[in-house]
């Protein structure tokens, strides 16, 4: 009768010894971590957070200086708060949510440093060494790129290649650092109440968006220059008459290609390629930011006019056309004011327009490099696979590809005489010589390493393709 009972009056015994093994080897691993967490964030971050600090200090005050209104609450060395004044009226109802816009914005200027900062590396235009050098870049994301395709990846490549020709060079056309000042011209109706058309064309580039006339009759308001314009596909339809009166304006395809895209670019001389670049999931929406990464991606300054991001506004027009409904303006402003505090861009606007050219209160570009390299700093502690260090940490993908301007021009064997003279040339093979100063001593500095976004993919992923360097220097 006893005997039954011995096994399971020890068994309690045994369990809880178990159980005070388990606790004790808890509370010693949470004892170790504690201080293990606790040391490394003090020991590998106390300068850079430091730094950080300062950085958020002064774009508070630019903000303040600025943001017409518009102040921003430091939370922490990398978050911060931007906020409108008190009473501001919000207009705009989300028609899913029912609710209207938010007067405040939380932001992470470490991430939007390193962001934005990397566009300035970066080639925004899809080529042909990008999809060799990705595992699935022919059969999977070159399908990605091609509506109405009628087939589920690019197993004929045949057909995908006839596709994405005329749109696709072998190499990057354009360069980091190419142009020193370019002007990205948004179609806001605010356009219209200054002058601005002689200061925009006094840029290296004009960048444009989608339908916006450049005439004449709004000549003294945009300006008569064009060298790029980004279409998303549903501009193909009236793209011959748009690019009418310019050669040579460069046509980025925002989105995918289809079969009528190429039907017009082969009406029209003017070189066309797809934009490289992934989704932004963060910050303000729109076309115009797609303008500002393409923008930054070939040029050291980029002021924007026609934006429309200072206050007033209570509805969305365009310089040509009727208003149009269905903007979150608060949202956009907000953004595009810390874009500028971040030294990322320079906003010029009516409410802006009798204001000297005065830059001071933007942070410098030598605080801005400190405070990109104490994030990334920051970065590679808190994420211990964020790569190796260095300028290629991010990469990867690599590729190899050929020197400098040589192989293929974009284009197909079956173009028309009008394409077969086209400016495609004019940047394909340029000289690397001919090149700004600017662009030779960064493509030097990035041993001859092309940095693409892995579209679709984590934001921090890239693809890197190395070309030869003998034949440059
Ligand atoms: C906010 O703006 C709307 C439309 O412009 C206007 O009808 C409304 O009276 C305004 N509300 C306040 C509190 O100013
Ligand atoms: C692949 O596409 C090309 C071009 O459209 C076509 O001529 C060819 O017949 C296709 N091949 C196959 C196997 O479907
Ligand atoms: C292009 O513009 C010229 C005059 O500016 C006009 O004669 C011509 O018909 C236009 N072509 C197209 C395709 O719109
Ligand atoms: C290319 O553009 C230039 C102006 O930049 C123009 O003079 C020339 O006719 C265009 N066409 C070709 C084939 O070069
Ligand atoms: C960007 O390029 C410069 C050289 O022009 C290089 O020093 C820097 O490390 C690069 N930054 C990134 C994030 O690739």
């Amino acid at each position: 009768m006893t005997r039954p009972l011995k096994p399971s009056s020890r068994r309690p015994a045994f369990v809880h010894l178990i159980c005070a093994a388990i606790v004790f080897s808890l509370i010693v691993f949470a004892i170790q971590s504690f201080f293990f967490t606790g040391t490394r964030t003090k020991t590998l971050n106390a300068e850079d957070v430091q730094i950080l600090s300062g950085f958020q200090a002064d774009v508070q005050q630019c903000v303040a200086n600025r943001g017409f209104g518009l102040t921003a609450q430091i939370i922490d060395h990398c978050k911060l708060v931007l906020k409108f004044p008190e009473g501001t009226n919000s207009t705009w109802l989300n028609p899913q949510f029912k609710t209207y816009e938010p007067l405040e914005y939380k932001y992470d200027v470490c991430e939007a440093i390193l962001l934005w900062e990397q566009y300035r590396n970066m080639t925004t235009v899809l080529t042909r060494e990008y999809l060799d050098a990705r595992p699935d870049g022919w059969m999977d994301y070159a399908a990605k790129r091609i509506a109405q395709l009628g087939a589920k990846d690019c197993s004929n490549r045949t057909l995908c290649e006839e596709l994405l020709n005329p749109m696709l060079p072998a190499k990057p056309p354009f360069h980091p650092r190419q142009f020193e000042k370019c002007a990205v011209v948004g179609n806001s109706g605010d356009l219209l109440k200054t002058e601005f058309g002689e200061e925009i064309d006094s840029h290296d580039a004009v960048i444009r968006d989608n339908e916006a006339p450049v005439n004449e009759k709004y000549a003294k308001h945009v300006g008569l220059k064009r060298d790029f314009r980004l279409g998303v596909r549903g501009t193909a339809r009236n793209m011959v008459s748009i690019l009418n009166g310019s050669d040579d304006e460069v046509l980025v395809i925002k989105s995918v290609t289809h079969r009528d895209f190429n039907k017009m670019i082969d009406m029209i001389p003017n070189p066309v390629y797809l934009f490289q670049g992934i989704v932004l999931r963060r910050g303000a929406k729109g076309t115009g930011m797609k303008s500002v990464e393409l923008a930054l991606s070939m040029c050291d300054i980029v002021d924007i006019y026609g934006f429309t991001v200072d206050p007033g506004y209570t509805e969305w027009t365009r310089y040509f056309s009727e208003p149009r409904k269905g903007h979150n303006p608060l949202q956009g402003r907000a953004y595009y004011q810390l874009l500028e505090c971040l030294g990322v861009i320079r906003i010029h606007s009516p409410m802006r327009a009798k204001r000297e050219q005065d830059w001071s209160d933007v942070p410098s570009r030598e605080k801005i490099g400190r405070a990109h390299a104490a994030a990334t700093r920051l970065k590679r502690s808190e994420e211990s696979e964020f790569g190796e260090e260095g300028q290629f940490g991010n990469c990867k993908v690599w590729g190899n590809a050929g020197a400098y301007g040589s192989g293929p021009v974009s284009g197909s064997r079956d173009m028309s005489s009008k394409r077969r003279n086209s400016n495609y040339s004019k940047w394909e093979v340029m000289p690397f010589k001919s090149l700004r100063r600017e662009a030779q001593e960064h493509y030097m500095q990035m041993e001859g390493v092309s940095l693409y976004k892995m579209d679709g993919n984590k934001l921090d992923d890239l693809v890197c393709v190395r070309h030869p360097l003998e034949s440059e220097s």
